[in-house]
């Protein structure tokens, strides 16, 4: 039995199979009811008792190495086979999902410009390097406002003054100066402040600026269109609340709050058990914005408002930890990428 046992083993160590049928008649050539493991096995119960140890031993190690064999060999000859289809069919697609996933931040990105394109809004951009005029001036920031204080801004240059924009209203001073009224306008973009960075702070983050300049346009087409944004958002059933607010660019100023998605507006730990969430600044837009872009405040009036995107991705996703937003793991960021699902 003992030289039979090691024949046996060169066998199966010796032997390969060019297919799954060749394989599968040596599987039947061993391991069938009448293989030649289990004619061993059956000779097994003749063997004098004092061997019986030291042969039952090899006998199993024998069965499970013939076992270990087919497994190895059968799980090449479908990798081979897999790869020959995947050859003969160049129409097959390809797994394209380690590629990468859409960024929460542009997927909130997209769905906010939607909403306002939805109703009559088109998107503008500008540059994220700017001078003092189109992030500070014109937006009617009086010279000594604490805004423009180095600790908040990053400058590029000084005097004149270049730098870094601190949000996207820049953009608003930039449309109005190149066109006249009727102005429908959203500009998402970059902004930069100088801020430790923390869970709740970034030094960079990302804004949606919105502009409606007309005639008689009033606070009521701004409620109704900021409510509109809301509903579209974060759901049919929240409710806004304007609280008055300062900017210097808007006159009156309001910030906006949206009912708690997470507790109905009922109270919890996300909105501090008030309910609401505030989501953006906003306003009618000064005359002396208007008039410093070169429209005419006599005759046209606006509305403007500001949002932070990582805001909106923190309460929509309830991710709270600003810094995961940048740190592009993978394993974040396939979470919010629905065409991934
Ligand atoms: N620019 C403001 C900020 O960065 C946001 C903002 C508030 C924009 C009110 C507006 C507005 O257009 O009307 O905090």
């Amino acid at each position: 039995m003992k030289e039979k046992i090691e024949a046996y083993k060169k066998e199966i160590a010796d032997f390969t199979a060019e297919s799954l049928e060749e394989l599968e008649n040596f599987r039947i050539k061993f391991l069938s009811k009448k293989g030649l493991i289990p004619a061993l096995f059956a000779d097994f119960r003749n063997i004098p008792k004092e061997e019986k140890k030291e042969m039952g031993q090899q006998l199993n190690e024998l069965k499970q190495m013939v076992q270990a064999r087919i497994a190895d060999l059968k799980s090449e000859l479908e990798t081979k086979e897999e790869q020959k289809e995947a050859i003969q069919d160049l129409s097959l697609p390809v797994d394209w999902r380690d590629l990468g996933a859409r960024h929460p931040v542009s997927v909130v990105k997209n769905e906010i410009n939607e909403i306002f394109k939805r109703s009559g809004f088109t998107v503008a951009e500008g540059p994220e390097i700017e001078d003092d005029f189109h992030n500070f001036s014109a937006l009617n920031f009086p010279p000594e406002h604490p805004a423009r204080d180095m600790q908040d801004t990053f400058f590029v240059e000084k005097d004149p003054d270049i730098a870094l924009r601190t949000h996207t209203s820049s953009v608003q001073v930039r449309v109005m100066e190149n066109n006249q009224p009727p102005i429908r306008i959203i500009a998402p973009g970059r902004v930069f402040r100088n801020e430790a960075i923390s869970a709740r702070a970034h030094c960079i983050f990302h804004q949606v600026e919105g502009l409606y300049v007309d005639k008689d346009v009033s606070f009521a087409d701004m409620k109704q269109t900021l409510m509109y944004f809301a509903k579209e958002m974060f759901g049919e059933n929240t409710k806004i609340r304007l609280r008055p607010s300062y900017f210097p660019f808007t006159e009156p100023s309001a910030e906006m709050d949206v009912s708690c998605n997470i507790c109905g507006g009922k109270g919890c730990n996300v909105c501090k058990y008030t309910g609401f969430l505030e989501i953006m600044g906003c306003g009618m837009v000064d005359p002396n914005v208007l008039e410093a872009c070169g429209i005419d405040s006599e005759i046209y009036s606006g509305f403007a408002f500001g949002m932070g995107v990582e805001r909106i991705a923190m309460l929509k996703y309830q991710v709270n930890d600003l810094r995961l937003y940048f740190e592009n793991d993978m394993r974040f960021l396939k979470q919010f990428d629905k065409s991934l699902d």
